[in-house]
């Protein structure tokens, strides 16, 4: 087994990253593929969220960690020590507020740009063989930080919110990753399509945007399957990924996440 490590991608806050990262996570690996998913944000949204799932799957035990992403690498720790099991399948490496000085540990400790890019992917490369996908969250930054990374990544898929403006954001977002980390830093990895995140409040703009996107982007570049606003997804920043197979919205949630999640698996597949 060599894990595919993917990322979901939008240097703006809040367009659901965090989420989607969670919930495709979770649903791959009630598919029956091992997933592990590394939170990269000092404010460790991924962290909370999965701890919470934990929390209530252990019948609401609470749950600490002793470790964090940043002390593990001060440490020269390897990952595997660090990882923390949601669910079946499913592990985590948690991050928290310390992890803002990660970009002052890769500047003590190279001095070559390549050197610093490079950091991540060789960290977790011996993570690879344990796993089917590795998804690494990330803050909404161009950062240095990010650029480590992204370069560990084989995948990207840029998160697209039907908005004004998000589509301008997502052509700099993917020249960006053209010229920096593919033409400068050689980086092997590629762009797998972009995912609409649906308003629905204003189906007439969410269909325009989807428009301009398939002329700029190709067709064949945007998922057939999109994600809508679910209500249900902003109750779970509080209760933990719920899924009861009784409950409606829940089942309208996990099913949207399940063909993205095969759509990925489809689109590795191509
Ligand atoms: N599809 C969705 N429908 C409704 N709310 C969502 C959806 N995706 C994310 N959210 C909510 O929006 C907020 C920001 O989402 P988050 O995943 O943290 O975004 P990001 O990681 O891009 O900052 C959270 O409160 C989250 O619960
Ligand atoms: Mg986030």
């Amino acid at each position: 087994m060599t894990a595919k490590v993917l990322s979901f991608l939008n240097f703006k806050g809040g367009v659901g990253k965090t989420s989607t990262t969670a919930l495709v996570g979770y649903n791959l690996a009630k598919m029956g593929y091992k997933v592990l998913t590394i939170d990269f944000d000092p404010q460790a949204n991924l962290t909370s969220l999965y701890l919470k799932t934990k929390s209530k799957v252990s019948n609401d035990e609470v749950i600490t960690i002793s470790t964090s992403l940043m002390s593990a690498i001060n440490d020269g720790k390897d990952l595997k020590d660090i990882t923390i099991d949601v669910t079946d399948n499913l592990a985590l490496i948690p991050n928290a507020v310390d992890f803002s000085m990660y970009t002052r540990f890769l500047d003590r400790t190279y001095t070559t740009e390549l050197e610093k890019v490079e950091f991540f992917s060789k960290k977790i490369e011996s993570l690879k063989s344990d796993y089917d996908f590795i998804f690494i969250d990330v803050p909404p930054t161009i950062s240095l930080s990010n650029d480590t990374a992204f370069y560990a990544c084989d995948q990207i898929i840029v998160v697209l919110q039907t908005q004004e403006r998000s589509l301008s954001g997502a052509e700099v977002l993917i020249s960006y990753l053209q010229e920096t980390l593919i033409n400068e830093f050689k980086s092997k990895v590629d762009v797998m399509g972009i995912l609409p995140v649906l308003s629905k409040r204003n189906a007439a703009v969410d269909d325009e945007i989807l428009r301009s996107a398939a002329a700029t982007f190709g067709e064949h570049n945007i998922f057939e399957n999109k994600i809508t606003i679910m209500e249900r997804i902003k109750r779970m920043d509080m209760t933990g990924i719920t899924d009861s197979p009784k409950d409606t919205w829940d089942k309208k949630v996990h099913s949207a996440f399940e063909n993205v999640s095969k759509e990925i698996l489809k689109r590795l597949d191509d």
